[in-house]
């Protein structure tokens, strides 16, 4: 029996999902337990992609059970859409194998109106650049104890009149103060009444469940959405998403306590990228940056964008390594690296004048960053047959020595391309 929470070090789309798919098939149950469907977790399995926005990436794995918890928030439309996706690939998704917290949050129709209109409504160069999913304002309805749980559907007069409530509340702001359209009770309750039936079968008590599995004896694996910079608190506010990212949200977003833990794995990628606004130190605002953009086909798996790329970045990488309790990391992407000489990874920053191992918590300052790099030999090898660490050219081994004397813990886990087969196991992650 073993509990291991993967989360991301970066600014999310480190390759969780490739990681969380693989190491599912030595877990019983996989876990979501922040964030909703601004995720977007790709799995390539035998030439087919997948991508996971709400349900956990262990799911092509017929025989385990996966969980969503009451720390995500939860989009019906999304879910049921995954759902039928997955079937019409052949993979059957039913309550045996998923289910949904009664604790988890809705994300309603007026959270994603109201995202748009507040985004829509910043100025240029102030935009958050969301994903549009309504996270913020579900979160905010949650914190400020309005929101409508996923178990307020199984009885739907206390939905309907919750309902009213937040409707009525919501025209007024999107009306008068967004000049945005308002939204319609009758619509979103026929709505909401098709999801229940049909979220009904998957609705249970996560936290139960997880109890259950661990007196049976079973490994769970916990997947992280997002990554550390983007944590509410930890990140690089107000350019963040609405939860807490880190390796300490799984244990309120699961409903397990932080005893019951026994290991935490930073996925790392071996460069920096970030969708979506907010300063960036070691970004490449240039034909490198480009070609890192092309070459790992770096766009977001969400909404399309563009992701920006950049140098990897030490100092939120040691900073992840602290607020997650990392105790070791797995590196994706080496393989895009290939030809590209010489490699920088940032150590420290300077700003007002000097030296720093850690990310200012002043945005002011986080923008003004200058980065300090360490310069190492590039390779030129393909890397994405590679195997076993003895294979990877000397110059790679050493920017992942590089990367391990930064971090001060080991790598469990190299990746060299998107598909399953393409890792180099160090360690085992659970042990
Ligand atoms: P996540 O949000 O952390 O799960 O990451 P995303 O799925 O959003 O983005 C990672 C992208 O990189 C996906 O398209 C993956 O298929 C791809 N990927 C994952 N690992 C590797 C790797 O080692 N090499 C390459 N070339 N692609 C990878
Ligand atoms: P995965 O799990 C990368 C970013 C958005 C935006 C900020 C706030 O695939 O790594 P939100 O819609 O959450 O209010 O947007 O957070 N963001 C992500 N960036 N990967 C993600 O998820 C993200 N989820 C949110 O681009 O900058
Ligand atoms: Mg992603």
């Amino acid at each position: 029996m073993s509990t291991l929470v993967v989360v991301g070090t970066q600014w999310g789309d480190e390759g969780k999902g490739k990681v969380v798919d693989l190491l599912a098939e030595r877990a019983d149950v996989i876990v979501r337990f922040q964030g909703g469907n601004n995720a977007g977790h790709t799995l390539l399995v035998d030439g087919k992609k997948f991508i996971c926005h709400l349900i956990p990436s262990g799911i092509l794995h017929g025989n385990k059970v996966c969980l969503i918890g009451n720390g995500v928030v939860f989009d019906p439309s999304v879910f049921i859409k995954e759902i039928e996706e997955l079937s019409s690939r052949g993979i059957t998704v039913d309550p045996e194998r998923l289910r949904l917290s009664s604790n988890a949050h809705l994300i309603m129709p007026y959270h994603k109106a109201l995202d748009h209109a507040i985004e829509n409504a910043r100025p240029e160069g102030k935009k958050l650049g969301t994903t549009g999913r309504g996270i913020g304002p579900c979160y905010e309805d949650k914190i400020a104890r309005n929101g409508i749980k996923v178990g307020d559907l199984l009885d739907l007069d206390l939905f309907r009149e919750k309902l009213r409530y937040n409707v009525r509340e919501k025209n007024f702001i999107l009306t008068q103060r967004l000049n945005a359209e308002p939204l319609v009770v009758r619509d979103i309750f026929r709505e909401f009444r098709e999801y229940a039936r049909r979220l009904a079968p998957f609705v249970d008590d996560v936290s139960i469940l997880i109890d259950e599995a661990l007196r049976n004896g079973k490994s769970l694996l916990f997947e992280g959405a997002q990554g550390t910079q983007l944590d509410i608190d930890h990140g690089t506010y107000p350019y963040v998403t609405s939860s807490n990212t880190v390796a300490g949200a799984a244990c309120c977003g699961a409903g397990i306590g932080p005893s019951k833990i026994d290991k935490v794995i930073g996925i790392c990628k071996a460069y920096t990228t970030r969708v979506g606004g907010g300063p960036f130190p070691t970004e490449l605002a240039d034909t490198l940056g480009d070609y890192l953009q092309k070459k790992g086909a770096e766009f977001g798996a969400t909404t399309g964008r563009r992701r920006r790329c950049g140098w990897l970045d030490g100092v939120v990488l040691r900073d992840a390594v602290r607020i997650n309790g990392l105790d070791g990391l797995a590196i994706t992407k080496l393989d895009v690296l290939s030809g590209i000489d010489p490699l920088n990874i940032c150590t420290e920053y300077e700003f007002s004048g000097t030296r720093h191992l850690h990310m200012p918590s002043n945005i002011w300052a986080v923008e003004a960053i200058w980065p300090i790099y360490e310069t190492l030999p590039g390779w030129h090898e393909d890397l994405s047959q590679i195997r076993s660490l003895e294979d990877l050219p000397k110059e790679a081994r050493d920017y992942l020595k590089a990367i391990e004397e930064i971090a001060g813990i080991p790598i469990v886990l190299i990746s060299v391309g998107p598909a399953r087969e393409q890792t180099v196991f160090l360690r085992d992650p659970f042990d």
